[in-house]
């Protein structure tokens, strides 16, 4: 089959998470006749938020209020948090979960009010929850809404580049569309669209172990950075200080919500130690416990910790944690009456692409919303279930913004046809899955919970030879899934490295040995790294 130009869209959004449907269905909603497309790398219902099990923070109880949900997040983002995304994301909670009610997810509930959970960093019981598996409940919900509104849907389909208009005198204009592989007739197709959304989610990948789904391989970052927009923070990786310790696991999520509730974290002599680390116990924010946990295994060389709960009763572990329970059981632990074994996972991309309050990036007509995304609400520590209620918060946001500014979006220009007279098959696909092992390995050794500048820099060393092998690989051979993962993974790596080596002090889920404490003498910076297009739009 030959390479096709879809129908311009009104609106193309990469990626099938709580983020792009939320947009998707925002806009629709108040614009019933656009064109909208989505697009998933596999099903529809691959990415992250599936996967979610805590729940949604939001102030829903009279004990509780909107400033100590402000207080809260701006502790745990330890003073980097951008204050206004704060009050904004903090302030359209309450909405955000009624909104999710009215598309028919369902939540626990206690004596006909919602019941809220418990998590690290919140003083309060603020997390709204179906069970365990609230992704699931939200994913299940807003797919099905999706389904009817008459959104396109495409799925196994990898956005390969954004593409963006060349201006009259020659500059990089706004955003048009994109290039798309067809992972069923392998072909790069083009997608014109007056608005592209980045919803395309985190990077947890780039690390060895991860809580993430395979697809969270930092897509849109690397798209983003390459169309010329600004990244910030991408030192911030946030490592769950709990995933369940099997080899058949592969990093199966046990939810903080289990401490929340009275889990305690113990050495493999059966002793508890979070409160030597910190007087909050087994309930500080996460990058302390990761550290903490970190820490243990290293002073003892053991291979894990224990997670108990199995002093509450076993009915109240089996209504509040069926997933994890019965996942844990098919490994041979039963909750209900011993310790899970745990350790920490790389979890989630605090930075991300720059944008504003509305998912507005550096390149007209391009937002990104979601993990993708950098906002300012996370700072240098995400806290426990803030980040579904970003996608949530922002992404209404920028679906109102989006429905503002359609009518007034010039034609597209033509786009041209993806080239792909000079490749061939490749018949080296070793270099690629050696190259993926290689890097998420790396990653995990040198920039992980923590980190020197010596581990840094040879990271960096790694990371260029990488690079200049992936690009000649690229040049030559036509693309595949795996290699345009590689592709962006090695150069988000490159972005965290970067970021990491940039900063000079201890600050949230950064950690050096080299500057191990906070700086407290020059005002919080946060770490902006600006592509070589940028600037040159800029200047022009
Ligand atoms: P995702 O849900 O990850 O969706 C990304 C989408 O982009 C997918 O559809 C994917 O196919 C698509 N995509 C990516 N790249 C491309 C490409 N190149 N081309 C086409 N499509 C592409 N947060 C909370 O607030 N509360 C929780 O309880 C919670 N628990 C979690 C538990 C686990 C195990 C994990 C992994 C995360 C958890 N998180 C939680 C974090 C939260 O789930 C994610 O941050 C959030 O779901 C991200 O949503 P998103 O829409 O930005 O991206
Ligand atoms: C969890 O349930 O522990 C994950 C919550 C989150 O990542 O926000």
């Amino acid at each position: 089959m030959s390479e096709m130009e879809t129908a311009p869209f009104d609106l193309l959004v990469i990626g099938s998470g709580a983020a792009g449907m939320t947009v998707a269905l925002g806009l629709l909603a108040q614009r019933p006749t656009a064109r909208v497309g989505i697009l998933s790398k596999s099903d529809l219902s691959e990415g992250s938020t599936k996967y979610a099990q805590g729940g949604i923070a939001a102030v829903l109880d009279a004990t509780d209020s909107i400033e100590a949900h402000i207080r809260d997040t701006l502790i745990a983002g330890a003073g980097l948090c951008y204050e206004p995304a704060v009050r904004a994301v903090v302030e359209g909670a309450p909405a955000a979960i009624r909104w999710l009610i009215a598309n028919g997810v369902v939540f626990d509930s206690e004596d006909g009010d919602l019941h809220l959970t418990r998590e690290g960093g919140h003083s309060h019981r603020r997390i709204v929850h179906s069970a365990d598996a609230t992704g699931l409940a939200v994913q299940t919900s807003l797919e099905a809404r999706l389904r009817e509104s008459g959104a396109q849907i495409y799925e196994n389909h990898n956005v390969v580049d954004l593409i963006r208009e060349r201006t009259p005198s020659g500059q990089q204009g706004r955003c048009v569309g994109a290039y798309i592989l067809d992972r069923q007739d392998g072909r790069v197709h083009r997608f014109p669209a007056r608005t592209v959304l980045l919803a395309s989610g985190g990077a947890s990948k780039v690390y060895l172990y991860s809580s993430n789904p395979d697809g969270s391989t930092g897509d849109g970052i690397a798209m983003a950075w390459r169309a010329g927009c600004r990244v910030g923070n991408l030192e911030f990786a946030q490592f769950h200080p709990t995933c369940l310790y099997h080899p058949g696991a592969k990093s199966f999520l046990v939810t903080e919500a289990v401490r929340g509730e009275g889990g305690r974290l113990l050495r493999p002599d059966g002793t508890r130690f979070m409160e030597e680390y910190d007087p909050r116990g087994e309930l500080a924010p996460r990058d302390v416990v990761a550290r903490a946990i970190d820490d243990v295994m290293k002073r003892l060389g053991c291979d894990c910790v224990y997670l108990d709960i199995s002093h509450r009763p076993a009915e109240f572990i089996t209504h509040h944690f069926p997933t994890v329970h019965a996942e844990a059981l098919k490994y041979g632990f039963d909750m209900t009456r011993q310790p899970l074994p745990v350790v920490p996972a790389a979890h989630y991309t605090c930075g991300g692409v720059i944008t504003d309050l509305t998912g507005r990036t550096d390149v007209d007509h391009l937002y990104a919303v979601g993990e993708v995304a950098c906002t300012g609400l996370h700072g240098a520590n995400r806290m426990a279930s803030n980040s579904l209620l970003e996608c949530l918060v922002i992404g209404a946001a920028a679906a109102r913004d989006i429905a503002e500014k359609l009518e007034s979006i010039p034609p597209l220009p033509p786009l041209a046809p993806w080239d792909e007279t000079w490749v061939t098959d490749s018949d080296e696909e070793v270099v690629v899955s050696h190259n993926w092992d290689e890097l998420r390995r790396f990653m995990w050794d040198y920039v992980g919970i923590v980190r020197s500048t010596k581990r840094l820099e040879r990271a960096r060393h790694r990371i260029k030879l990488l690079h200049s092998e992936i690009d000649d690989y690229y040049g030559s051979f036509r693309v595949t899934s795996d290699l345009l993962e590689l592709r962006n993974l090695v150069m988000v790596a490159d972005l965290i490295i970067r970021s990491a080596l940039a900063r000079r002090e201890s600050r949230g889920l950064h950690y050096t040995i080299d500057f191990p404490t906070l700086d407290t003498v020059a005002p919080p910076q946060h770490t902006i790294l600006v592509p070589k297009t940028f600037a040159a739009r800029r200047l022009a």
